[in-house]
């Protein structure tokens, strides 16, 4: 049996056309356009990169996307300074701080200065405290993992009550995609690279999460036969047969592993075109509750 293909770039054109047309609502009823700040500091080009995406996106759904860039040698009180002027800036709903930031300066810190009803990222150490509390609930939910869900639940995965493995704990996309599965009732383990016997564990899983960052790692003997496999990973390998010299490919084997799963996300155009577009339905989020006076 061959997987169903969860097509992750027809459910993200579906919500970035949902998300402009809730936009434009927004500003005729109440004169509000959204607005994103992103801060890259340093030259990463692959950051580099996101950020263009993601500003890209915002243009294309009618939300401003206003570019701070910093350089690498940025002090801790610059990139502060910046943040402490986005958060009284109401023209920004929305503040992303690209990661990794350079290691001199303090991560954590930096984002718990972002005011939580601008965190868009859900990065903030309230949200993520509140995503791992019973009865609690974050303002913003992390983009990758929400967007994860967002393809779970169009797939028609039945959430509540399957074991569901996650392969990875990073605080970007395991962490969280762990505490979303266990708010949504699943049963829960979280493997890492000190799990032992990984593949006897991932054949347990209904829901199989690969957020490694290993190319094709996940074999068709890892997974459960009918499993639901979502692939978070977006690897560069080396392909002296493709034009450019590379490819990209994701944590999952992914032409083995359809012929085992019951549905399966690509990588790329999985959960990739996801992730920005819960960025932008998270920014729209934020505009709407500052118009609706919420916050
Ligand atoms: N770096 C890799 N993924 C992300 C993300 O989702 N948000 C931010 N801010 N940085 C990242």
């Amino acid at each position: 049996m061959t997987a169903k293909i969860i097509d992750g770039k027809a459910v993200a054109k579906r919500m970035r056309a949902e998300i402009a047309e809730d936009v434009k609502k927004l500003q005729e009823q109440y004169g509000v356009t959204p607005g994103l700040a992103t801060v890259l500091v340093g030259d990463n080009p692959a950051s580099q990169s996101y950020v263009r995406m993601k500003q890209r996106a915002c243009e294309k759904v009618g939300i401003t996307s206003f570019g701070h860039k910093l350089p690498a040698d940025a002090s801790q009180e610059e990139v502060e300074a910046l943040v402490r002027q986005l958060n009284e800036d109401p023209n920004v709903h929305g503040i992303l701080v690209q990661l990794p930031l350079p290691k001199h300066l303090d991560e954590e810190r930096v984002l718990s200065l972002i005011s939580l009803h601008k965190d868009v990222d859900g990065f903030h150490p309230i949200n993520i405290g509140r995503l791992a509390m019973k009865g609690r609930e974050p303002l913003f939910i992390p983009c990758t993992p929400y967007g994860a869900m967002v393809l779970l639940k169009e797939a028609g995965a039945q959430i509540e009550g399957a074991n569901a493995v996650v392969l990875g704990r990073s605080n970007i996309v395991g962490m969280p995609m762990a505490m979303l599965l266990i708010h949504a009732n699943a049963t829960v383990t979280v493997c890492h690279s000190r799990t032992r016997d990984l593949p006897a564990v991932t054949r347990q899983a209904d829901i199989l999460i690969a957020a490694v960052g290993r190319p094709e790692m996940v074999k068709a003997d890892w997974v459960k036969p009918g499993a639901y496999v979502i692939d978070v990973g977006s690897n560069k390998v080396d392909d002296p047969s493709s034009e450019k010299g590379y490819r990209w490919v994701g944590d999952v084997a992914f032409d083995e592993v359809k012929e085992v799963a019951g549905a399966i996300t690509p990588s790329p155009g999985g959960v990739g075109p996801m992730t920005i577009t819960m960025l932008l339905k998270n920014t729209l989020r934020g505009a709407e509750m500052v118009a609706r006076g919420e916050v």
